[in-house]
């Protein structure tokens, strides 16, 4: 069979996607003219779309396409929209998908409503489907995300964080809306209780890889290709993998310094720069690269109870893709 690439599955699956976008440009034609303002300005600024390609190819997997899915795939993606929007407020994040962040141009007022307005509709446009596991694993999802990120506040400056805490946090921030993306893709294609567990499964690592792979990029990525500010989880105190393992391995005085620039209020180009060097010479991202590794073979594994199909192939190639992106 044919091997998978990422532009391939955009491609062959694009008029899946469509029909999803058509489901999201309907409800942001609203009355109130924030909102279409706002919605189009995240939507048209792209974005990878990976939460309603895991729900369409999850459903696919089973034979099953068209209304059902594109409603399921344009839920998630708003859930998606609504807390990006949220969180670039929380972290006071400037760009975002190569763009002003949305809360920079409209200020923090609309964009929170908005981001309410975008939470509420996808729940609305989940409940159409008239499936309660989909219902639950959304709803759970959404509430989950809230949780993470407030943990992840909670936790902020605070270099004692352990890898434990860290995969807490993402699990509910990132993690857990993949897995159900998948879980609710498998429940429109009827599959069994096997088959649902494992795609859930499969989302919840493929989610945390995910987050690993953010987490890298932040200190690793070239900016204009990200679209978003490198560094900045530093500048925000926020204790991300590659960090925590550095903390793990650094002695005495270097240990103090990285304290001391977690704790600033802000960062020079010097203290990013000393920080990086102490990630070579402790390997504290390949460290990272490894563990998202282990994680992304363990979520390709969960698959190896479906026969071979495209939509098989096509969820190898994208949990393959998310340790080589670059945005
Ligand atoms: C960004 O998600 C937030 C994280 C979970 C790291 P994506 O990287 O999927 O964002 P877009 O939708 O492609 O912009
Ligand atoms: C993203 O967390 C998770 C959610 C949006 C809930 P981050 O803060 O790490 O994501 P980016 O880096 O802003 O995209
Ligand atoms: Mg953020
Ligand atoms: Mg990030």
């Amino acid at each position: 069979m044919e091997q998978m690439t990422i532009e391939k599955i955009w491609e062959y699956y694009k008029e899946d996607l469509q029909l999803a976008e058509e489901k999201m440009s309907g409800i942001l034609k609203t009355v109130a003219p924030a909102i279409s303002a706002v919605g189009n300005h995240i939507s048209s600024a792209g974005g990878k779309r990976i939460r309603p390609f895991l729900a369409i190819l999850c459903s696919k997997l089973f034979g099953n396409a068209g209304d059902e899915v594109s409603t399921l795939a344009g839920s998630v993606e708003f859930i998606h929209a609504a807390s990006l929007i949220h969180d670039d407020v929380v972290d006071g994040a400037g760009l975002r998908r190569g763009l002003p962040a949305a809360h920079s141009i409209w200020g923090n007022q609309v964009v929170i409503l908005v981001g309410d307005f975008l939470y509420a509709n996808a729940l609305r446009l989940a409940n159409l489907l008239g499936r309660q596991g989909i219902m639950d694993a959304l709803c759970t999802a959404t509430a989950k995300m809230s949780e993470g990120e407030l943990i992840q506040l909670s936790k902020k400056g605070n270099p004692d964080m352990s890898e434990e805490d860290y995969m807490k946090i993402i699990q509910g921030k990132t993690a857990i809306l993949m897995s159900a993306a998948c879980k609710g893709g498998a429940i429109l294609g009827n599959a069994s209780q096997e088959q649902e567990k494992a795609l859930e499964s499969f989302g919840l690592k493929f989610g945390f890889t995910f987050q690993i792979a953010d987490d890298i990029l932040d200190y690793r990525a070239e900016e204009k290709v990200f679209g978003k500010t490198l560094g900045k989880d530093l500048e925000e105190g926020k204790i991300t993998l590659p960090l925590i393992n550095l903390l793990r391995d650094a002695e005495g005085s270097e240990t103090e310094r990285i304290e001391e620039i977690i704790r600033a209020e802000k960062i020079t180009e010097k203290d990013l720069a000393d920080i990086q060097d102490l990630f070579d010479k402790y390997k504290s991202i390949e460290k990272s690269y490894e563990k998202a590794a282990t994680l992304i073979n363990e979520a390709k594994a969960e698959l190896s109870i479906f026969g071979d199909s495209m939509e098989k192939n096509s969820l190898l190639a994208i949990s393959d893709y998310v340790l080589t992106r670059k945005k």
